[in-house]
């Protein structure tokens, strides 16, 4: 059952898998194994298991758990739409199957799963604690679970959280177009897209959720902390994606119609320059540490956890 809310989360993202090129598809497939090796992930140990892709979007961690050789992959998501997409994308793989479903009320069996692999998904939706313990349900004792969630901290939240409410009010259709004026890639116009609109984005402190999996009974939270490969590598990199949002806003400048329009996308250009001379200060600023930079400009950056359950 998929209420309102989820399909409402589901019709967002949707939407946005299929501008994306071949090219840029396969880099997001490879992401999952650099990701991996640089975390010592052993990728050997997916040989064989059953696995659920929680949240599949594009499908392309599905095509990666299948390259690397997993017997079964059941991919689920909310978006009826993004599965069609996703199983365009996935069409070589017979091992991966396809259904809609939600993280919070999985229809499969205890215990069903060697490997749950849930990237970006339980911090949209209703009930972050029901997703968890769904997700720790269908996975078999000594299985593992891979979780990617947003963590607590750095600039870049902060500025997208003061643009959502402009971006509410300018609209999808608005944003999208200046995306679009401000030339960035389709990977971008998810990025920035799901960021400004998602209707839940919750933020998770690391301490939070290593207090919560231990309960669910989980063990040997390995904590991920090697190189990202996107815009949280280094605070540098972070800068340059507030700088984009910057760059969005100022697109809009020149779309803006009415006088709303005008005043807000001043409001949001302005706002978003300034999350951008409040990194650069950070980044100059000689009387603090890299780690210190790093605190103020990224914070704690996603969480991705691999835990076992016991
Ligand atoms: C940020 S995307 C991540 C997609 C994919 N895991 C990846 O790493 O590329 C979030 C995905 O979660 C899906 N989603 C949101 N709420 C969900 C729910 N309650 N159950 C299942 N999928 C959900 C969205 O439709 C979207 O495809």
């Amino acid at each position: 059952m998929i209420s309102n809310f989820e399909e409402k989360t589901g019709a967002l993202f949707g939407g946005l898998w299929a501008t994306l090129t071949d090219e840029q598809y396969r880099d997001s497939v490879e992401l999952f194994t650099k990701r991996a090796v640089a975390n010592n992930f052993d990728l050997e140990w997916l040989n064989g298991k059953k696995c659920l892709d929680a949240g599949c979007g594009s499908a392309r961690s599905s095509v990666a758990l299948a390259m690397h050789g997993a017997d079964s992959i059941i991919a689920v998501d909310v978006s009826q739409t993004g599965l069609v997409e996703a199983s365009r994308r996935a069409a070589e793989f017979s091992q991966i199957t396809f259904k809609q479903a939600s993280v919070l009320g999985l229809p499969f069996e205890d215990s069903t799963f060697d490997f749950v692999w849930c990237a970006g998904v339980i911090h949209h939706t209703s009930d972050f604690d029901v997703a968890l313990s769904e997700l720790t349900r269908v996975l078999k004792p000594g299985g593992k679970l891979f979780l990617l969630v947003y963590g607590a901290g750095g600039l870049r939240w902060k500025a997208i959280k003061a643009l959502r409410a402009i971006a509410l009010d300018l609209g999808t259709a608005f944003i999208d177009e200046a995306i679009l004026v401000a030339r960035f890639p389709a990977n971008n116009r998810k990025h920035f897209m799901d960021d400004l609109f998602v209707s839940v984005q919750k933020l998770t402190s690391f301490a939070e959720l290593a207090t919560k999996l231990p309960k669910l009974g989980y063990s040997e939270i390995h904590r991920w902390t090697g190189e990202t490969f996107d815009h949280e590598s280094n605070s540098a990199a972070q800068l340059e994606d507030i700088v984009k949002l910057e760059r969005i806003f100022h697109a809009g400048l020149s779309l803006a119609k009415t006088v709303t329009e005008c005043y807000l996308t001043q409001l949001a250009h302005q706002t978003a320059t300034l999350y951008v001379e409040f990194a650069r200060k950070a980044m100059n600023d000689g009387s603090i540490s890299a780690a210190e930079i790093r605190e103020v400009v990224i914070g704690e950056g996603n969480h991705r956890v691999v835990a076992t359950k016991a």
